[in-house]
């Protein structure tokens, strides 16, 4: 009883937390990744040339600002996105974020 409970209690949780977030448009993201070409060097889950994007989403939890910096100024010789306007910006990183395990 008290574990139907708590699942109660982190299932409502986690619905919270998806619903402050807008949902996020994946179609949107992975067409943006795709026009940039990120893939010739990420994938979701495994490394390539640079780490998996999961991996991102667990180095940059909860660090939103800093995946957008990363991603749009230039700082550390990184591509930088230079398609889609900032909404489609800040759903790739919400999308980034997203696959976080
Ligand atoms: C030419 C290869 C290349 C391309 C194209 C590329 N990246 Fe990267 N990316 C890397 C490498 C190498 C790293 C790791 C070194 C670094 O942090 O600069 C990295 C790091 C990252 C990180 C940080 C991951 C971490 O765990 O530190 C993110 C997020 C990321 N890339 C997203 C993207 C996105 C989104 C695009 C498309 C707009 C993109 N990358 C395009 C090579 C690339």
């Amino acid at each position: 009883m008290s574990i139907k409970i708590a699942l109660a209690a982190a299932s409502v949780c986690l619905f919270g937390l998806v619903g402050t977030a807008s949902a996020v448009d994946v179609a949107g993201a992975e067409a943006l990744i795709k026009a940039e070409k990120c893939t010739k060097c990420h994938d979701v889950t495994k490394n390539k040339k640079g780490p998996s994007f999961t991996a991102a989403a667990a180095k940059f939890a909860g660090k939103a600002a800093d995946l957008k910096t990363f991603l749009t100024a230039n700082k550390d010789d990184h591509l930088i996105i230079s398609k889609g306007d900032a909404k489609a910006v800040d759903n790739l990183v919400e999308y980034i974020l997203s696959l976080k395990k």
